[in-house]
């Protein structure tokens, strides 16, 4: 396996470092079974075409499926010399089967055959990811509806708000990753287009037939113009910003989840088999599967960066450039799909503590907004509500005191409106039980929201 496939024009040899420097085998032998899968669906459709004989596909596609037995089991050798994965394995078909196996390449270029690689490649991955969401979703609603009854409160600036279902907060999450879903299955739209048949980048003179090897390899649709397709990463940037959008919901519950976690919160219990020890402090119960998560999202914006920035400027058609597509690819593929894994296989073993949710949702003057509410349905106008609701929480506030603990007597030196049922307005069920506009926290709108997704997975 020493001689070039393209050493025809050279008069010198390959300086060594230049031959390290230039290979990509260390990355893209991980694309060797979608290569040989597309080089027997081109050397089908050259059969077809009787560009070749049937003859010579068949040794042709016997020797592919043996190569991939040896990659497959480990005894293939790989060398710097053969650049990348196309190289290593025509180069040992050649070795395998002689002269015949010279004929797979015709109608193809190096520059077609990585676009068709990556796009096989990036199709499964980006099913098993939606897979994988879709799993994490069902984790999402069945946590939900075990802790249906949990209030905890609800936060803006991180201070405490308004009470809110755990439910809903939850369910806020199922919302995010249904748009991650829709958005990984949008962009699989233009990652199925196959580009076999663009060669170098001006097509081919062989009377190939690309719809045939779509169909072979199930692909909806073939590329329009030869010259883009050799050009095109979109569908890689696309995927990367996906994945990093995604990568935020992931990064964001687990912050909630170290939060809550923690002491000073005390709302959650991550499993055992979820978190680490400290090798110095006994006591500790680490929450690293959130915080990896955390930062693994810092490595999957990375590789978006790293796209966008190799992409830019680059004039058409191939360039070498692109070939550093592939390791922040792989890269982002294998930190997401452990990420989403992970957290689907977590989430069904956290243990939650109501009453810290509860007590945590009872002090703080969560019931403020309600109060003010409470006098506009009075008919107080609510500008004039929310000041007067002001003035009892700094009231309270001087006297150690909540605002259902006030007196009647004392509310009602805000306000004559007030009555005896103002302490029904302020409890927290009813708080929750009173939020009934579509998307809110009621239970019964909660309930709705995990019966509308429970639905979905019927
Ligand atoms: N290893 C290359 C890549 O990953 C394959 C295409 C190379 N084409 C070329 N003409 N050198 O992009």
């Amino acid at each position: 396996m020493t001689t070039k496939l393209w050493d025809g024009r050279f008069a010198e040899k390959t300086d060594e470092l230049v031959e390290k420097f230039t290979s990509s085998i260390d990355t893209d032998k991980n694309l060797y079974s979608y290569d040989i899968q597309g080089s027997i669906a081109h050397c089908k459709m050259l059969a077809k075409q009787s560009i070749i004989t049937n003859d010579e596909a068949n040794r042709i596609i016997k020797g592919l499926s043996e190569i991939k037995e040896e990659i497959k089991s480990g005894v293939f050798k790989y060398e710097d010399k053969l650049e990348d994965i196309h190289m290593h394995i025509e180069a040992r078909l050649i070795e395998k089967i002689g002269e015949t196996a010279k004929k797979l390449h015709t109608a193809r270029s190096r520059n077609d055959q990585v676009a068709l690689d990556v796009r096989m490649y990036l199709k499964e991955k980006t099913l098993s990811i939606i897979n994988e969401l879709i799993r994490l979703q069902k984790a999402l609603i069945r946590f939900a509806k075990e802790h249906k009854s949990i209030i905890m409160p609800g936060y803006t600036h991180m201070q405490r708000a308004q009470p809110v279902l755990f439910a809903h907060h939850i369910m806020a999450y199922y919302e995010m990753f249904e748009r991650d879903i829709q958005r990984f299955e949008d962009s699989l739209k233009r990652t199925d287009v196959m580009p076999l048949g663009a060669a170098a980048l001006a097509g081919t003179t062989y009377p190939i037939d690309r719809d045939y090897i779509a169909k072979l390899l199930n692909f909806s649709q073939i590329s329009s113009n030869s010259i883009d397709t050799v050009s095109d990463r979109d569908f890689i940037i696309e995927f990367l910003s996906c994945a990093s959008i995604c990568m935020i919901h992931l990064s964001r519950i687990s912050e909630e989840f170290i939060l809550w976690s923690g002491a000073e919160f005390n709302f959650i219990e991550l499993p055992d088999a979820f978190t680490t020890g400290s090798s110095i402090m006994p006591q500790k119960k680490n929450p690293d599967i959130c915080e990896l998560t955390r930062g693994k999202t810092g490595s999957v914006f990375g590789a978006l960066i790293c796209m966008l920035t190799i992409m830019k400027g680059l004039p058409l058609a191939y360039n070498r450039d692109m070939q550093e597509d592939k390791k922040p690819l792989f890269d982002a593929v294998r930190a997401i799909g452990l990420c989403v894994k992970i957290y689907a296989d977590m989430l069904p073993k956290i243990k939650t503590n109501k009453n810290a949710m509860k007590k945590a949702a009872s002090v703080g003057f969560l019931n403020a907004t309600d109060f003010a509410d409470y006098l506009a349905s009075k008919g107080m106008p609510f500008r004039d509500a929310h000041n007067c609701a002001g003035k009892a929480v700094a009231y309270a506030l001087k006297n150690k005191k909540e605002l259902h603990e006030l007196t009647l007597k004392e509310l009602q030196g805000f306000s004559l409106l007030i009555k005896k049922d103002i302490f029904e307005a302020l409890e927290l069920e009813n708080m929750i039980e009173r939020r009934v506009s579509s998307g809110s926290t009621s239970y019964k709108n909660v309930s709705y929201a995990i019966e509308k997704a429970e639905k979905k997975y019927l």
